[in-house]
């Protein structure tokens, strides 16, 4: 990072940000950042509303400096967001392109996850000429090529703040409880609140499991008379929904008095960001546009060892993240 003004190595003056796929916490102060930057690197800035619907509708609105004053502590995207179906199709990305003409952006930063680049990789098949960075925007933590993700520590944060309620009832009841986050096919959300809550078991993608094997560790519990567990449940598991995994369990078990569900769902994806999701998202913001200004393109802006690093888009969105294996190895054995 520097302090001075970068001079483009290719004529940008006009950029372009939207958010698109599922919100995360952290986005907005992402927006902010490249706001901010790029108004002090001289360039003028517009916000495309709804991603990719937005690119196609022409719904694309200049962004000056006091657009994005007081946003940084709020959920959900000023931007607002959607999965476009019409961007898809090679018809909607001309539509897309042509109104990128229209308005003489010069080059895009889109904050979103596998979906928004996906869309990304497409259209610049198509249409080279406008250079395209991405942010890592999705609880999921489950890009390549990134340590974390803006709005997966905020998540994570939600669902241990869950976890923490879940005990105080699981314990005075005597209960099982299975307790649902999100993740989609990944598990980060799962381990580290699994982790973080202190959870007897955690079910995730990155592992088979069976219920034999959950039971078998359920009963260990029990024989230290520990008569409440809480088991987080990645939604992208391999045994099936929560529901039927709870089911299955208690047939085979007597432990507890009761056996309970809770889904957290879409209660992570909201709320305001934590301070590490605030930071991230503004390291990630403001060295995109300045990497944007150094001729970088078809990139997502990650974090690894903490620092900032560039990873092709193709490769963020094919090559699959692994879990900390050691992580896992602790989450069990902390969990006994
Ligand atoms: O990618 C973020 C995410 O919240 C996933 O964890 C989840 O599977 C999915 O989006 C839910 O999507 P929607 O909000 O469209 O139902």
């Amino acid at each position: 990072m520097t302090e001075n003004k970068i001079t483009p190595t290719k004529e940008i003056k006009r950029i372009a940000v939207f958010t698109s796929g599922g919100d995360a916490p952290g986005m907005n102060a992402a927006v902010r950042a490249i706001v901010r930057n790029a108004v002090h690197n001289d360039l003028h800035i517009y916000g495309i509303m709804r991603g990719y619907e937005g690119m196609i509708d022409g719904n694309i609105r200049r962004l000056e400096t006091t657009d994005v004053s007081n946003i940084i502590h709020r959920g959900g995207t000023i931007l607002k967001t959607a999965r476009s179906q019409r961007f898809l199709t090679p018809e909607g990305r001309k539509k897309a392109y042509e109104n990128l003409i229209d308005n003489d952006i010069d080059a895009l930063i889109a904050i979103g996850g596998n979906g928004t680049f996906t869309g990304a990789v497409k259209f610049m098949e198509e249409y080279p000429n406008v250079p395209i960075l991405g942010l890592p925007g999705t609880i999921d933590n489950d890009l390549y090529g990134t340590d974390f993700t803006i709005g997966f520590d905020t998540a994570v944060n939600t669902s241990v703040q869950a976890v923490d309620k879940i005990r105080d009832t699981a314990d005075s009841h005597n209960r099982l409880f299975f307790v649902e986050v999100m993740g989609r096919h990944s598990g980060y959300i799962a381990l580290h609140t699994g982790i973080g809550g202190g959870a007897g078991g955690v079910l995730i993608p990155e592992e088979e499991t069976t219920i034999d094997d959950l039971v078998r560790l359920l009963k260990r519990g029990a024989k230290r008379a520990k008569l409440f567990s809480i088991v987080i449940v990645a939604e992208g598991n391999h045994m099936g929904t929560v529901y039927d995994i709870a089911k299955k369990v208690e047939e085979q078990i007597d432990i507890y008095d009761d056996i309970k569900v809770t889904v957290i769902g879409h209660l992570q994806r909201g709320g305001s960001p934590s301070s590490f999701d605030r930071v991230l998202a503004s390291i990630l913001g403001f060295s995109a546009v300045e990497a944007l200004l150094q001729g970088k393109t078809g990139m997502m802006v990650g974090i690894k060892n903490n620092s900032i690093h560039y990873t092709p888009f193709h490769e963020a969105i094919t090559r699959r993240k692994s879990l900390n294996k050691d992580l896992l190895r602790m989450s069990h054995i902390l969990a006994q």
